[in-house]
């Protein structure tokens, strides 16, 4: 089912972005000290091992330092991630749902991926300057495109974890993203520290760590034959805090607290091509994998096609779809005074 050529219209092709350069310490007299993640990955789940094999990498060595020149793939495509953007979309409006503030000044949506969600929040709060950031250069280039240019929302590239709200913020939406970003209890804590009396903080990260599609994936990785390219990335952990750690964290940091978990059976059209669940995981959870696998001709199809059938025992048709169960964790946090 995943082959190459046409057939396979998982993500279109790979594209590359030159990366501006980064530098691994190296042992005096010894090899490269190898980071785990190299600093120009900030925000994306590349390790070395990914970066090494990445068609037209280049260094050079000195004595002390070992610099790099190199092209990243493309992290994240727009068009295939929002091929369920109904499905994907529904949590967001879940989640704002539950933020009451009146009529806020400035709004924010951390890791605004392609601008669809974050563009209703115009529609929510009129007369909020509403902006987006995101890491992914491709994601923000799809938000100004749909938006037609600079428009209602301002969007810009950045990275979630250098943001500080400023003192007209008075709502924080970050849908989806936080998974990604190690270390993310410090950030929501400082992010919640930081509102302004009445402000509102509210988040949504998937909560599906254990589900069968993941496991699979991960049990993929770590399988002797997958291992040397892909075992970091088995490895990684993705697991998100529960309502009740979100709760304690917003409450810790002066908030009130309104925090829920949700599973929504999502309904996946069974379209003839490869299964609905590899589709939407190629999407997101897969990234980080055909990223890795890219420099190694046809590995990504192998590996789908390994995938493949664990994923169609996991999640059979049924009536022209498949059940996709996926759990999400709610948190909204609300400085009242
Ligand atoms: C699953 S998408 C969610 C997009 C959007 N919030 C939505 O709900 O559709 C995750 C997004 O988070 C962004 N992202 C991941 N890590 C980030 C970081 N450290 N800083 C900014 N954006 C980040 C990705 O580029 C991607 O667009």
């Amino acid at each position: 089912m995943c082959s190459g050529g046409a057939r396979l219209t998982l993500n279109g092709p790979v594209s590359y972005r030159p990366v501006r350069h980064s530098v691994a310490r190296r042992e005096p007299g010894g090899k490269p000290i190898e980071p785990r993640i190299m600093p120009c990955m900030r925000g994306s789940m590349l390790s070395w091992a990914g970066l090494r094999d990445l068609r037209g990498a280049r260094y050079r060595q000195s004595k002390t330092y070992v610099r790099f020149v190199s092209w990243r793939p493309v992290m994240w495509n727009p068009e295939t991630y929002l091929r369920f953007a109904d499905d994907r979309g529904r949590p967001f409006h879940d989640l704002v749902a539950r933020v009451a503030a009146d009529r806020p000044r400035q709004v924010v949506d951390l890791g605004c991926g392609p601008g669809n969600l974050t563009a209703t929040l115009t529609t929510r709060w009129p007369d909020a300057q509403v902006s987006g950031i995101d890491s992914s250069p491709e994601m923000i280039e799809k938000a100004l495109a749909d938006q037609g240019g600079p428009g209602p929302v301002a969007y810009r590239v950045g990275d979630v974890r250098d943001y500080l709200p400023g003192a007209e913020v008075d709502v924080i939406v970050t849908n989806a993203v936080l998974q990604w970003v190690p270390g993310q209890e410090e950030l929501v804590g400082r992010w919640a520290r930081a509102l302004r009396p009445g402000g509102w903080l509210a988040l949504q990260v998937p909560g599906n760590h254990d589900s069968a599609a993941h496991q699979a994936l991960r049990g993929l990785c770590a399988s002797s034959r997958w291992s040397a390219l892909l075992g970091e990335i088995a490895e990684q952990p993705r697991s998100a805090p529960g309502p009740q750690e979100y709760a304690a964290l917003l409450r810790a940091a002066g908030c009130a607290a309104d925090t829920w978990e949700t599973t929504y059976v999502h309904q996946l059209p069974v379209t003839g091509g490869p299964h609905p669940v590899l589709i939407w995981l190629t999407g997101t959870a897969l990234r980080p994998v055909r990223a890795a696998l890219a420099g190694e001709p046809g590995a990504w199809e192998r590996y789908c096609a390994e995938l493949e059938p664990i994923l169609a025992a996991a999640h059979p048709a049924d009536g022209g779809v498949v059940d996709f169960p996926f759990r999400r964790v709610f948190a909204v946090g609300h400085r009242v005074s």
